[in-house]
């Protein structure tokens, strides 16, 4: 598949500790030329090189006001799991570093057709509503937001939410002080024309997943985004490389593309690894694939035309891949 994206070279014009473990990132291009324009919910990709020739691929959620292109500001929370892109970010970026980004895409924009928003984040999932509160200030359709983070210490951002424009719309759960979020309450008593939205860890959003649809929410009315793909887990299964007849065993706890890129067998394009970009898909010719990217819709993932290599697995013993 062509790469849609586009990428540019950006510096770092700032960079602000929010929390213990979040900082936020001001990007500009060099020559002062304006961003490309984006909407709330967009993310970039971020590719980071170290001076020891490592290099690092991460999708970020745009924060900033989209009415702003003269720079894109991103939110990086240091993550104890990280594969080296968070650690690299709080670690070696400082005002001044380049860096190489995408350009802008949204998979996770406001649906027009709600008739209210009912915003749901989870810590560092506050990022996209950030944008998409600016395109709410002052429009039409009525919207909430539900900010939900372990302790006060933890909660990026909420000064500003506390204060700002969209103080009465906000409502903030902290763990520590016993204060959560009743999603049971939030979804029955959600109006038949309101969406539901979250961003944040997994188990947060598989919450909001499994309580809107016990409260008979429809699917196409729960939008919800997380990067950083989940931990490979599943057995075994084979892989042949159609256009060469290679056959390739992905072991467990394995993606495919570390399979292929460990035999040398094929290249692939990738660029995020978190099945975000969607570079890296490939059509499936045999078997079944057990998707877990966040690129293809709920109808192209039942369809089995193709899959994300970079993160998901087969639910057949054997995938006849186009490669
Ligand atoms: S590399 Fe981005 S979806 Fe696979």
């Amino acid at each position: 598949m062509a790469n849609k994206y586009e990428m540019f070279s950006v510096h770092v014009t700032e960079v602000e500790q929010a929390t213990p473990l979040i900082k936020r990132f001001t990007l500009a291009r060099e020559d002062g030329a304006p961003m490309p324009a984006f909407t709330g919910g967009s993310h970039v990709i971020v590719q980071m090189q170290g001076a020891d020739g490592s290099q690092f691929s991460n999708a970020y959620s745009l924060m900033s006001d989209p009415r702003d292109t003269r720079s894109y500001q991103i939110g990086v929370r240091l993550e104890e799991q990280s594969k080296g892109g968070s650690a690299f970010m709080h670690q070696q970026v400082e005002v001044g570093t380049q860096l190489t980004i995408s350009s802008p895409n949204n998979l996770f924009a406001l649906d027009p057709s709600a008739g209210r928003h009912v915003l749901i984040a989870g810590g560092i999932g506050i990022t996209p509503f950030l944008a998409q509160l600016h395109e709410l200030e002052g429009g039409a359709t009525d919207y909430e937001l539900h900010y939900a983070f372990r302790a006060p210490e933890h909660g990026a951002f909420q000064a500003q939410l506390a204060s700002g424009p969209h103080a009465d719309n906000t409502h903030f759960y902290i763990d520590s002080l016993d204060r959560k979020l009743d999603l049971a309450a939030l979804c029955a008593s959600l109006a038949d024309d309101a969406h539901l939205y979250v961003c944040g860890p997994k188990p947060l959003i598989d919450a909001v997943i499994a309580t809107a649809a016990k409260a008979g929410i429809a699917d196409q009315r729960v939008h919800w985004e997380q990067f950083a793909a989940a931990p490979v887990t599943g057995a075994a299964f084979t892989v042949v490389l159609a256009q060469s007849g290679i056959e390739l065993q992905v072991e467990e706890g394995m993606t495919i593309l570390q399979a292929i890129e460990k035999s040398k067998a094929a290249k692939v394009e990738c660029l995020c690894r978190e099945g975000v970009c969607g570079t890296c898909e490939t059509a499936i010719l045999e078997g079944e694939a057990e998707h877990f990217d966040q690129y293809l819709s709920d109808e192209e993932k039942a369809s089995q035309q193709s899959m994300m290599l970079c993160v998901s697995r087969a639910r057949s013993a054997r995938l006849v891949l186009d490669l």
